[in-house]
């Protein structure tokens, strides 16, 4: 288990919570997600399309949808699929979220773009976050610090994790 979901099962223990992956594949961390947290509803939002990252064009196969959606089957009244890009999806996504877990393009831009759009649908005391805070992906710990530094926020990370609670 990642280590921001185990936090967020300290925190919320059975709390009923609604939250959004952002960047899903084949649906491994979504259903660690749903096999340990109260979940009401998760919004899985991942376009399944080919895109840049690192410089490097990354095949998406749209069979990864089909993988996800068997894996996750068994909790089909929770989920919702949304096959959007972060960016395009903000609008399909309520204002009263728990947490969020940003996993999708890793490149600066849209780690910042991440943060920015999605940290006004958290709740007050809801968390924030993601995976792969390390330094080979320079552009995650980039944006990540930024967003902490000027919103005077409190950084967690842990194994590559990180995440902060919304002030
Ligand atoms: C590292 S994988 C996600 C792995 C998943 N979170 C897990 O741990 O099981 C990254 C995913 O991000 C998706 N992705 C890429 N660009 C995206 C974007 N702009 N918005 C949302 N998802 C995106 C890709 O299609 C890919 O499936």
């Amino acid at each position: 288990m990642r280590p921001m979901i185990r936090f967020l099962r300290s925190k919320f223990d059975s709390k009923i919570l609604i939250g959004v992956e952002i960047g899903v594949s084949v649906g491994a961390n979504a259903e660690s997600i749903l096999e340990t947290l109260n979940i009401h509803k998760l919004f899985l939002v991942d376009p399944y399309i080919p895109y840049m990252q690192r410089k490097t064009l990354l095949t998406v196969h749209t069979s990864f949808n089909t993988l996800a959606k068997e894996r996750l089957g068994r909790f089909k009244d929770k989920t919702v699929f949304i096959k959007k890009t972060s960016v395009d999806a903000v609008d399909d996504i309520p204002d009263d979220l728990d947490f969020v877990y940003i996993d999708g393009n890793h490149d600066y831009s849209f780690v910042k773009d991440d943060i920015k759009n999605y940290y006004p649908k958290v709740k007050r005391d809801g968390i924030i976050g993601g995976h792969d805070f390390e330094r080979y992906w320079l552009g995650v710990p980039k944006a990540v610090l930024e967003f902490m530094h000027t919103n005077n926020l409190t950084l967690h990370v842990e194994a590559s994790d990180w995440w902060t609670i919304k002030k």
